[in-house]
């Protein structure tokens, strides 16, 4: 299962948490939600690959630890999506998906 590009009518936003948007529903630690809007990441489906992080040319993301996650006990959050350019590596190299990036969907904060 991909990360639902519709989001932002398909859930809550339920807050921030290390600087970015959190979209619910959430009951950590097992369900963590999709985190950030520009450059938004489904915690619950990530499994922690890195590749994201590794390729981004402008280090939008950063590793958080999720302990007691299902699917990994790591994922990453993306703390500066605000420099994103759109280059779609992090979508394009994610093994499952969990990466959706809009340029006409803008960050809340
Ligand atoms: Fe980086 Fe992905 Fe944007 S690789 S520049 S966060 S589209
Ligand atoms: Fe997670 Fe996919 Fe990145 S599994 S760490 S969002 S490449």
């Amino acid at each position: 299962m991909a990360i639902d590009p519709h989001f932002e009518e398909t859930r809550e936003r339920e807050g921030t948490e290390r600087e970015v948007d959190v979209w619910g529903p959430t009951d950590p630690p097992e369900t963590l939600g999709i985190r950030g809007t520009h450059v938004a990441v489904d915690f619950d489906i990530c499994i922690g690959d890195g590749a994201c992080l590794e390729d981004c040319p402008v280090d939008v993301f950063e590793w958080v630890d999720t302990p007691g996650h299902p699917e990994s006990d790591r994922k990453v959050n993306p703390t500066n999506e605000s420099q994103c350019i759109d280059c779609m590596l992090c979508v394009d190299v994610c093994p499952v998906d969990a990466i959706d990036v809009d340029p006409g969907r803008e960050n809340r904060i």
